[in-house]
């Protein structure tokens, strides 16, 4: 199989946990007989830097002709008084907009020689499994109007959402809980607003065409808690935009190690491949990053873009088998085990894939 991949390093340990997915995707072109191509783009404060802008529309176009994107991380405090529309987060906005990538997946599942760490007691965290299906180009996010009036004396942001924005993350969730253990909680704010009030039905008209899947509503703050409390009783969450922003970073850290959580954000079998952690500076340059959140989610490439399951599988065992052999990056707490940095973490994973 031949792929076009765009990568963009962004800012941070972006640039360097990159290189990881790359080397673990040429490890895996040579073992199975695949030929990947990657074209390296800016985004992020590092684009801002050379070009002006967050993102360039050279980059969108280029991500348009790949096959899938991988990205590293944006922002750090360089670029914290920029103004809004040439901010880092500017440019991710832009291009999950531009790519149309409305459907956000976050698998949230521990790694036994890491759960010790989650902030949980080990008798509640173990064996959760929660896949996020968070809505990515609606919402708050997006919205207009969006400004400041009344000489600054009035604010407004607007909740905006059409019933075929709706209908197709809805759908998501659906397909997802099929492929899983078919439960579905939909998560809203339906006793206040109006956009949740039509969440809730379309979740109810859908689940007509998913018999087989349980459907449970459940209001954003009780999620929230339940999240904390009884997590093992998750199996896939389906959100708008800003509940999934907020609720995925609190499902984060449930299982101790935010570094190995990957992530993709979807347009239908085209995706834009990202760990869940964000850019680290105050680590950035020294080579100790973790690069297994990235790792995994070029694995998530492979799965999603490129139905390459074989593959896929062959990576994350390989994450698997380095953790229980006692290899960490600084980050991670590993009971007894071997402290590396990002060059030999993924040299040890590349030295496991099979
Ligand atoms: C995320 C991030 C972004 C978001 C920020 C960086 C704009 O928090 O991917 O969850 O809010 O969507
Ligand atoms: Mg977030």
């Amino acid at each position: 199989m031949e792929k076009e991949i765009v990568v963009l390093p962004g800012d941070g340990i972006g640039q360097e946990i990159i290189d990881s997915a790359i080397q673990v995707l040429e490890k895996i072109g040579e073992k199975y007989g695949h030929a990947f191509r990657f074209i390296h783009h800016d985004i992020g404060g590092t684009s801002y830097d050379k070009h002006g802008t967050p993102l360039t529309q050279e980059a969108i176009d280029d991500c348009l002709e790949a096959d899938a994107v991988l990205l590293g991380a944006i922002g750090g405090p360089k670029w914290d008084n920029l103004p809004p529309e040439v901010r880092p987060e500017a440019g991710l906005l832009k291009i999950r907009k531009a790519l149309n990538l409305y459907a956000n997946i976050r698998p949230i599942k521990g790694f036994a020689p890491l759960l010790h760490a989650s902030p949980l007691k080990e008798e509640i965290i173990k064996g959760a499994d929660i896949l996020i299906v968070r809505e990515l180009t609606g919402g708050l996010y997006f919205g207009t109007p969006r400004e400041r009036r009344n000489e600054g004396n009035e604010v407004v942001d607007t909740l905006l959402y059409t019933r075929e924005e709706i209908e197709r993350i809805v759908d998501i969730g659906f397909q997802s809980a099929m492929m899983r253990k078919k439960h579905l909680t939909s998560v809203d704010k339906a006793n206040v607003l109006e956009s949740s009030r039509m969440w809730r039905e379309i979740v109810e008209e859908k689940s007509k065409e998913y018999p087989e899947v349980t459907v449970e509503h459940m209001l954003v703050d009780s999620a929230s808690m339940r999240l904390i409390t009884h997590p093992t009783s998750f199996d896939v969450i389906v959100t708008e935009n800003m509940f999934g922003d907020i609720l995925s970073d609190e499902a984060s850290v449930l299982t101790g190690s935010i570094g190995m959580l990957p992530s993709a954000s979807l347009s239908g079998k085209f995706g834009l491949y990202e760990p869940v952690h964000g850019s680290a500076p105050d680590i950035a340059g020294k080579g100790i990053a973790n690069p297994l959140g990235m790792i995994l989610s070029a694995a998530m490439m492979l799965r999603y873009s490129f139905d390459l399951q074989k593959e896929a599988d062959a990576v994350e065992k390989a994450v698997e088998t380095s953790l229980e052999k006692g290899y960490h990056t600084a980050d991670l707490n590993v009971k007894n085990g071997t402290k590396v940095g990002t060059k030999e973490m993924t040299e040890i994973v590349i030295s496991h894939i099979e």
